[in-house]
């Protein structure tokens, strides 16, 4: 890879296929793309109980999320500190102890050494377990997600997001009685590279009428169909959103929300915010690497008599390898709304997001057939991906006054462009 082919930007923007389909480039993502992040790992209320528990990836490392006996969450390395052995292989579950199939070491939900079979006497009494605990990420969480990271250095999780809270609020902070995982997680495998679903997720509102025709003309999008006004908004540290509304709207209005909640929205909310989430008909995006999250605020009311609820899918892409992405997803709801408005919700997401859902299948497809190409040696060498969609926009913000880098257009591959100007810096290349 001659740093010449990363990027051209004085004419182009172009990123070598190769960043798609050669294993040294997962393994260097590894190393300095998934290691220098803060990862989703999950949500609080997966693990409400102390000693609950569920197992997640960060990258390739596999990791046990537990609320020890004293409350506290930690994601502790599902690694026995003895050989190495994977220690907890439930998915799910609650334990006060993980005890290693392999010659017994067993350690407490918070990741201290616990047991060690006929310790004294076959190690001596000065043997020190303190110093072979499981090995523990940093944990952060907002409004209700559990990120992790295992670099010391890098910043704090609320300054990593930066003013992409400022939107992550308008989705998760609309209840003071906070957000809810209330289906769990559900993960599934698929063909294809990572940085697809980071770039698609960013803001690739290119593909839609093209691939998702067929849920156009089915009339299954909703508000999206109809007139909207959008922008495409970066952030530091590589995040990104790509927003729209319905045209010409003023008032404050929350339509797939209950409406005996508009007023407390507002009051959770900051006028700044408001006005940005009002009359809402999608928010997607990135926060970088490889956590994304779809907010359909008026996509719900299919069958008939049901509400018209917003939806708020969270989702998390771990590279298994340079060609098979590890997805969960999540519906995360206010906490204290009805029950049927939760149900509505969840219906959403699974007819338009779930695993076999018509815009995952028509997404999923065009990355296989990606992966099918990007691996012969001329498309891996001589054609790169390109980027090139509305260079020229330039900031316009008549309706919208957040925070980030605000572009006047959903239709633009800014913030595709932005993902991977971060990524290639993360990786140490030049561009
Ligand atoms: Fe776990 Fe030996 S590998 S106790
Ligand atoms: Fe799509």
């Amino acid at each position: 890879m001659a740093p010449r082919e990363l990027i051209a930007d004085s004419d182009r923007f172009d990123v070598p296929r190769s960043y798609f389909a050669d294993d040294a480039v997962w393994r260097q993502e590894l190393e300095t793309v998934f290691r220098h992040a803060w990862l989703l790992i999950g949500h609080e209320s997966e693990v409400p109980a102390p000693g609950d528990y569920v197992t997640r990836r960060m990258g390739t490392d596999e990791v046990i999320m537990a609320r020890s006996e004293d409350g506290p969450i930690h994601v502790l390395l599902n690694s026995c500190t003895h050989r190495g052995t994977l220690l907890c292989k439930a998915d799910i579950g609650n334990s006060s102890h993980f005890r290693c199939g392999y010659h017994g070491w067993t350690f407490a939900n918070d990741g201290t050494l616990r047991g060690v079979p006929r310790g004294r006497e076959l190690y001596g009494k000065d043997f020190d377990r303190s110093s072979l605990g499981l090995r523990a990420a940093r944990v952060g969480t907002f409004h209700g997600l559990v990120f992790a990271t295992f670099d010391q250095e890098l910043c704090s999780l609320e300054e990593y997001l930066g003013p992409m809270g400022f939107y992550l609020e308008c989705m998760l902070g609309v209840s003071p009685a906070g957000t809810d995982a209330p289906y769990g997680s559900f993960r599934f495998t698929h063909l294809g590279n990572w940085k697809l679903e980071a770039d698609n997720l960013a803001g690739d509102g290119y593909h839609l009428r093209h691939a998702h025709r067929a849920g156009f003309e089915m009339g299954l999008m909703g508000a999206q169909a109809g007139a909207v006004e959008g922008v495409c908004v970066q952030f530091p540290h590589g995040h990104a959103l790509r927003a729209q509304r319905t045209a010409g709207q003023e008032e404050p209005a929350f339509p797939g929300y209950p409406e005996d909640r508009w007023l407390e929205i507002t009051e959770q909310l900051s006028a700044e915010q408001v006005r940005m989430f009002a009359h809402s008909t999608v928010v997607h995006g990135l926060i970088f690497p490889n956590m994304a999250f779809v907010h359909t605020p008026r996509a719900g009311g299919f069958d008939a008599g049901e509400p018209d609820a917003a939806m708020l899918q969270v989702r998390l892409f771990n590279p298994l390898g340079v060609n098979e992405t590890e997805e969960l997803n999540w519906l995360v709801t206010p906490a204290d709304y009805p029950h049927e408005w939760k149900e509505s919700a969840f219906k959403t997401m699974q007819r338009q997001h779930g695993a076999t859902a018509f815009f995952e299948s028509d997404d999923l497809e065009n990355f296989r057939r990606m992966l099918q190409v990007n691996g012969g040696r001329e498309a891996n060498r001589s054609v790169p991906a390109n980027f090139d969609l509305a260079r020229d926009s330039a900031p316009f913000t008549p309706w919208f006054d957040g925070p980030g880098s605000v572009v006047g257009s959903d239709i633009s591959e800014v913030n595709q462009r932005w993902f991977y100007r971060h990524y290639l810096d993360a990786m140490g290349a030049d561009a």
